[in-house]
């Protein structure tokens, strides 16, 4: 019985692979629309970036009593935040594209919002409403890109499953320190 088969046959796949050698990693096969994706992973970076700062003023501005391990948890998201920007970062120029560091603008580029201080309850309220942006974020551009970019999609969901964790001790630290 014969197989249907839909791969490409080795002589194409190899002309393909011959051709815009200067895309690297980009192939014919890529089928998202690369621009888009670029954009999205640029927002994506501004708030990491953003939150990776709010994490980081919240570290240094943590007071009261019981406030030592929440500060600590604010540095540990700050440089998990920021690990997340580095990875973003990478893949955009693997796409092609430039990575959007400058402060100019920067929250406004952002989907999650910055702010300084406040109560510790107002400072974990704050960063878990940031997460619970990031989280909706992630799971839209998941979506959107899907197997188009499978790697651009499968780093997403890594750092997703970490937001989530984020904001899950966000959402403890709150029930204790509420009220
Ligand atoms: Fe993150
Ligand atoms: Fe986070």
């Amino acid at each position: 019985m014969n197989t249907i088969t839909v791969l490409t046959d080795v002589a194409t796949l190899r002309a393909n692979a011959r051709e815009n050698i200067d895309q690297g990693a980009i192939t014919p096969s890529y089928t998202a629309d690369r621009e888009e994706v670029i954009k999205l992973l640029n927002e994506a970076l501004a708030t990491e970036l953003t939150c990776a700062l709010r994490y980081r003023c919240h570290h240094f501005m943590a007071r009261g009593i019981n406030s030592r391990s929440i500060a600590a948890e604010f540095l540990a998201h700050s440089n998990e935040e920021l690990a997340h920007a580095d990875q973003i970062a990478a893949r955009i120029v693997q796409l092609g594209g430039d990575p959007g560091f400058s402060p100019d603008g920067l929250t406004a580029r952002s989907h999650a919002e910055y702010t300084d201080g406040g109560t510790l309850a107002d400072m974990i309220r704050d960063n878990l409403i940031a997460e619970r942006i990031a989280i909706d974020s992630y799971r839209e551009m998941i979506q959107y890109i899907g197997d188009k970019d499978s790697t651009t999609t499968l780093m997403l969901k890594g750092i997703l499953s970490v937001e989530e964790e984020h904001a899950d001790e966000l959402a403890d630290l709150l029930q204790d320190h509420a009220g």
